[in-house]
């Protein structure tokens, strides 16, 4: 094979090289449903206009984040609410927000004052409102295992 035949078929396979790592990251961007949001709400504007309301009367962004918004002093490692209708159902939600001690429900790893607060007191069309749009929240099956498990990891404190 002479040095010119030798240039040329390199160069081909270059090219055939480049074409084929091309269709490889084509590909990935293709699979487009890993690059979307994976959580989303099913809640009416109504529901969800109500429930936010009710969400910063209580302060529940002091310790949780949603939509990936926390407050820039947030230190408390609670677990995020995004998909937590997905995680919980709607009678534990509800159980959960009415108990007098939570942590009876869900154990906590963390001191006192950083705990899930008991909303106990707080009036049942708040709750009820509240409840709905949690259970509302959820997330396309596709990361429910990845939220299944940084939700453990927030709870626990370790790897699961
Ligand atoms: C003082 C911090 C704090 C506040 C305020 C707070 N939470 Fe929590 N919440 C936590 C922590 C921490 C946990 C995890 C359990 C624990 O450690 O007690 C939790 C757990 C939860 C869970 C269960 C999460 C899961 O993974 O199952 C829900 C739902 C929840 N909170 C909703 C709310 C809502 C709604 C509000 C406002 C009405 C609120 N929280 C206010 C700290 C807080």
């Amino acid at each position: 094979m002479r040095k010119g035949e030798k240039i040329i078929l390199l160069g081909i396979a270059a090219i055939v090289l480049t074409l084929m790592a091309k269709n490889a990251l084509y590909q990935d961007d293709v699979n487009e449903e890993e690059k979307e949001l994976p959580f989303f709400t099913t809640a009416s504007t109504q529901l969800n206009r109500d429930a936010m309301a009710i969400y910063r009367k209580y302060q529940c962004k002091s310790c949780h984040s949603l939509w990936t918004v926390k407050d820039m002093m947030q230190t408390v490692p609670a677990p995020a609410l995004d998909g937590i209708g997905s995680l919980r159902s709607r009678e534990w939600l509800a159980d959960y927000l009415a108990a007098a001690e939570p942590q009876k429900i869900l154990s906590s790893r963390l001191k006192p004052e950083f705990r899930m607060p008991s909303y106990a007191a707080m009036p049942e069309q708040e709750r009820a409102t509240l409840v709905d749009y949690l259970a509302s929240l959820k997330v396309k099956d596709w990361y429910l295992e990845d939220l299944k498990k940084s939700e453990c990891k927030k709870l626990t404190g370790e790897a699961c």
